[in-house]
C-alpha cells in the first residue's frame, strides 16, 4: 500500500493516523525525511493544522525534516547505556563509517544519530538501526552490522 492509498484509508480517522502518515511519507521520500512540502501535503489531506503536524514531526526521534542516509543508526544516549560505553561506542561507529554523530557518509549510505532511551536498556549499549533495537554492541558486532548493509546495497545494484 503506498502513501497515497494509505491516505484515502485514513480520511474517517485522520488524527490517529498522523504518525503512519508521516512514517510512510518519510520512507517513500527517498532521503528518509520529511520535506516541507510534504508537511503541508499531509495536512491538508488530513485536515489537520499544519503547527500541529510539526509538532508531532520534531517530537518524534523516528521523523526528520532534514534529508538523511539510506540507513539510519541512533545510538542510546539515555544513563544505562552511557554507563555501559555508550561513548566508546560512538567512536567504534564514528571511526567505522568515517563521520560525526549528526553527520551523513558521503555515499549517503549511513546517517548516524544519537536518541534517547530506545527501551532496550537489558541489552546496552544499544542502537535503533532503521528502527530495530540492536543490543550489546560492540566492536564486531558494529563491524558485523554495517557489513551487512553494505553487503545489502551492493547487492540491490
Ligand atoms: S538507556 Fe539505552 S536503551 Fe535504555
Amino acid at each position: 500500500m503506498n502513501y497515497d492509498d494509505k491516505n484515502k484509508v485514513m480520511i474517517g480517522d485522520k488524527g490517529q493516523h498522523l504518525l503512519e502518515a508521516l512514517i510512510l511519507a518519510q520512507h517513500d521520500s527517498g532521503d528518509n525525511s520529511l520535506s516541507e512540502g510534504k508537511l503541508e501535503d499531509i495536512s491538508g489531506q488530513l485536515d489537520i493544522p499544519l503547527s500541529r503536524v510539526l509538532e508531532v514531526t520534531t517530537f518524534y526521534s523516528l521523523l526528520s525534516t532534514t534529508p538523511r542516509g539510506h540507513n539510519i543508526i541512533q545510538l542510546c544516549d539515555s544513563p544505562i547505556c552511557i554507563t555501559s560505553g555508550k561513548h566508546n561506542i560512538t567512536e567504534l561507529f564514528e571511526e567505522a563509517l568515517g563521520i560525526q554523530v549528526g553527520e551523513t557518509t558521503p555515499d549517503g549510505m549511513f546517517t548516524l544519530e544519537q536518541t534517547s532511551c530506545i527501551g532496550a536498556c537489558d541489552v546496552s549499549p544499544a542502537a535503533l538501526i532503521n528502527g530495530v533495537a540492536i543490543g550489546n554492541l560492540d566492536k564486531s558486532k558494529i563491524d558485523a552490522i554495517l557489513c551487512k548493509y553494505r553487503e545489502e546495497a551492493e547487492n540491490d545494484g
